[in-house]
């Protein structure tokens, strides 16, 4: 990357008066946290699932927690613990730190369900999880849509990704309950907190109306591209620039930035070049 770039990035960045941060998977990854790149990407996170050929797509479907839950908690319930006890890298505070020099202030649209945003001290009314959330359930009956908030602590055997019981349960019905992330060949997904933060960020879009405001992209994929397809949107506005920070799957449309690196290294050469 030139440093002619990271100039560019950094001036494009402490113009903006408003700041949206727009992230996918990739985010997580230099907090320890496994992408979903590709097949072997993902089964090189969970072996058992290579042994059973079950890919993403696959164990991500509602139909487990009928068919085997505890396979289901399996997977989900490790997700969960292992979100639970990661550290959000240095990267959340730099743009946080950004955030805050914004008139307009920042708003974060993500596709993550691991909650590392809030974690790492961003407001929770200021973030918009398109994908849901691991750390709320809903009824895997849908009794009702309403959510609940899931067990304090799962215990799970790794090497079988199998949960124990009792497994979660709704509270409502005694069905197993399920995370609220829209899933694959979901039809029973609970939106409404999805739809209420959406609702937020629209709000704010329309405070922010034709101030500059400047996207800065991390770790979004192309396999599930609806954070791409977001950022790409809102970049068709004469007032919004696009910064995309991705190692690999980096091209960006005209007139925008590109940053071939991971989201840690390239958030801190900018906040370098920022305080330099
Ligand atoms: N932490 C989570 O919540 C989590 C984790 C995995 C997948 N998912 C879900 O899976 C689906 C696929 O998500 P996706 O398209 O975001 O992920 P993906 O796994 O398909 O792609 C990850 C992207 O991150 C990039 N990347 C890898 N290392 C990086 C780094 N150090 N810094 C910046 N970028 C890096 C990769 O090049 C790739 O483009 C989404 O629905 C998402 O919700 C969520
Ligand atoms: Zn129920």
């Amino acid at each position: 990357m030139s440093k002619e770039t990271i100039r560019e990035v950094a001036a494009a960045i402490e113009e903006a008066e408003a700041l949206i941060i727009t992230a996918g998977a990739g985010m997580g990854v230099d907090s320890g946290l496994p992408d979903f790149r590709g097949r072997e990407g993902f089964w090189r996170a969970y072996p058992k699932l290579k042994a059973m050929r079950l890919d993403f797509e696959s164990i991500a479907t509602p139909a487990w927690f009928d068919e085997d839950a505890e396979l289901a908690w399996g997977f989900y319930g490790h997700r969960l613990e292992l979100y639970r006890r990661t550290v959000p890298h240095e990267g959340f505070s730099i743009l946080l730190e950004l955030a805050r020099h914004k008139a307009c202030g920042a708003f974060v649209v993500t596709s993550n369900v691991d909650g590392q945003f809030q974690k790492a001290g961003f407001d929770p009314e200021r973030v918009l999880e398109v994908h849901g959330t691991i750390h709320q359930n809903q009824c895997s009956a849908r009794c009702e849509p309403v959510l609940f908030d899931t067990p304090a602590a799962m215990e799970i055997d790794e090497c079988e990704l199998r949960a124990r019981p009792p497994l979660p349960a709704c509270p409502r019905c005694g069905a197993v309950a399920r995370p609220n992330i829209l899933m694959f060949n979901d039809f029973d997904w609970v939106e409404r907190r999805t739809e209420a933060q959406r609702a937020c960020f629209h709000r704010w879009l329309r405070e922010v109306g034709a101030s500059s405001t400047v996207i800065v992209e991390l770790g979004a994929g192309r396999a599930v591209s609806t954070i791409r397809h977001i950022s790409e949107r809102l970049a068709g506005s004469a007032s919004m620039r696009l910064v995309r920070i991705n190692p690999r799957d980096v091209d960006v449309p005209e007139g925008h930035f590109a940053l071939a690196q991971g989201a840690l290294p390239a958030l801190r050469a900018i906040a370098q070049r920022l305080s330099g």
